[in-house]
């Protein structure tokens, strides 16, 4: 993928093949206390016993992570680029936070020197804190998607994403029209989409900030480019919901707003899904349509609990994600912690063999792009996190009474933030710190 020299990373390798229930589950992951991941070319050329690969590995060049852990990268499939300055606002829920900090901050991305200095930021940021992929939310001016994958192009990374869609119920400088929304998402998938590592999201904000036109415009742009994923927001607060019945009073609820122009398939990413009613869970499960969870954000704007396990029996796959600016931090470490403590209110478990399951190879799984990120299988890009579990005094405290994976990836996702991520690899190059060595 990219003509980097062959390199040996040396560590404790994990990855997973499939959802493990507990560590006991030793079909569904790998762990090698002397493993290593031989790159060539971007892509990983196999994983396995130092011993084994060392062997293999010719003149490739040794990198010794050791006592550290090698993970595949991880995968935040919901967030918001222009947000990064809105994150940690005080005090409002959902509708009012959108008008008084959201929508004032995304106006500044008209212009082209601010969303390219955005996007420098954004991606120090996922890559400082271990996120290799990600799928965000541009703002409504096609420059901001500009940016976004320019910048991502630059940095080789697999990132998704689009410009959003809204011409109405936003201040008159963040709406565009039913017809440029469809131009010029059209002109950026036409751009974009399949270039290099970059996919397109079509992005109808929510059902609030689009008219039926827009939305009519939306199903066209589906319709037209299947292979693109399509992003929105569902069921997030109370009185989001009561203003979209409003809005679509012929709708049987707010998820049907979505199923009547089209939008709904197997690549449609919903964020929130908080308060969804039967028949909505049912029409999720039946088009293959995602929630995606965002614990910080859920709890920051007192949205509410995410079902996982109700959503999970009815057989729907669950993503997960950060919500920046919603969200309170880039990591995905912050989101398991503050996920598993929404799950305990609700008496369901995350274990952490699935939770580090969920945000590697789960949400690969949930994009449809588990064999390309989200394992250390062979032919898999190269996208790789470093981690150690004893990155701060209290980590490393906690660390001396550890005695199993399962405990260790527990301190790291309870304690963790992005001074755990040591090295991030992007296609086999270190990017971490500034680090542009090969
Ligand atoms: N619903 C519509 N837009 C947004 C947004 O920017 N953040 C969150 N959390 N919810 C939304
Ligand atoms: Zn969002």
């Amino acid at each position: 993928m990219t003509d980097t020299p062959r390199k040996l990373l040396r560590g404790r390798v994990l990855s997973f093949h499939s959802e493990p229930r507990d560590e006991s589950d030793r079909d569904a992951f790998d762990y090698i206390e002397d493993g290593a991941i031989l790159i060539s070319d971007g892509l990983i050329e196999a994983a396995g016993p130092y011993a084994q690969l060392s062997a293999i590995a010719g003149d490739a060049e040794i990198v010794d992570h050791r006592p550290c852990l090698l993970m595949p990268g991880f995968i935040d499939t919901h967030l918001h680029f222009p947000q990064v300055q809105v994150i940690a606002s005080w005090g409002a829920q959902l509708l009012d936070w959108l008008n008084d900090y959201t929508f004032p901050e995304e106006a500044r991305f008209s212009d082209q020197d601010h969303c390219t200095e955005m996007a420098s930021a954004f991606y120090d940021l996922l890559i400082g804190h271990g996120t290799t992929t990600a799928v965000a939310y541009c703002s409504v001016h096609p420059a901001s998607a500009e940016a976004y994958f320019t910048e991502a192009a630059r940095r080789n990374m697999r990132m998704i994403g689009g410009k959003v869609m809204m011409d109405r119920n936003a201040p008159e400088n963040l709406r565009d029209t039913a017809r440029d929304s469809y131009e010029d998402s059209k002109a950026l998938i036409d751009r974009w989409h399949g270039k290099g590592r970059a996919h397109y999201a079509i992005s109808p904000r929510f059902a609030i900030t689009s008219t039926p036109e827009q939305l009519e415009m939306a199903g066209a742009l589906v319709a037209e480019h299947p292979d693109c994923y399509v992003q929105t927001h569902l069921s997030e607060n109370h009185d989001e919901i009561a203003f979209v019945g409003e809005l679509f009073p012929d709708a049987p609820d707010y998820l049907g707003v979505y199923e009547k122009y089209g939008l709904l398939h197997d690549k449609m990413l919903l964020g929130h899904c908080v308060h969804l009613k039967p028949r909505e869970i049912d029409v999720l499960a039946e088009t293959g349509a995602k929630p995606v969870f965002c614990p910080t954000s859920n709890l920051f704007l007192g949205s509410g609990l995410f079902d996982d396990a109700g959503l999970r029996k009815k057989g729907i796959t669950n993503a997960i994600a950060t919500d920046i600016g919603g969200g309170t931090s880039y990591s995905m470490l912050r989101t398991l912690d503050e996920g598993y403590k929404i799950l305990q209110l609700q008496n369901q478990k995350l274990h952490p063999m699935r939770a580090f399951h969920w945000i590697t190879r789960g949400n690969a799984v949930a994009l449809g792009l588990a064999d390309k990120i989200g394992t250390l299988a062979p032919g898999s890009e190269a996208d790789i996190v470093v981690l150690d579990a004893h990155a701060t005094p209290a980590m490393a405290l906690r660390m001396q009474r550890a005695e199993t994976l399962s405990e260790e990836l527990f301190i790291l996702q309870n304690l963790g933030d992005d001074r755990a991520i040591t090295q991030v690899y992007v296609a086999g190059v270190s990017m971490k710190a500034g680090t542009q060595a090969t």
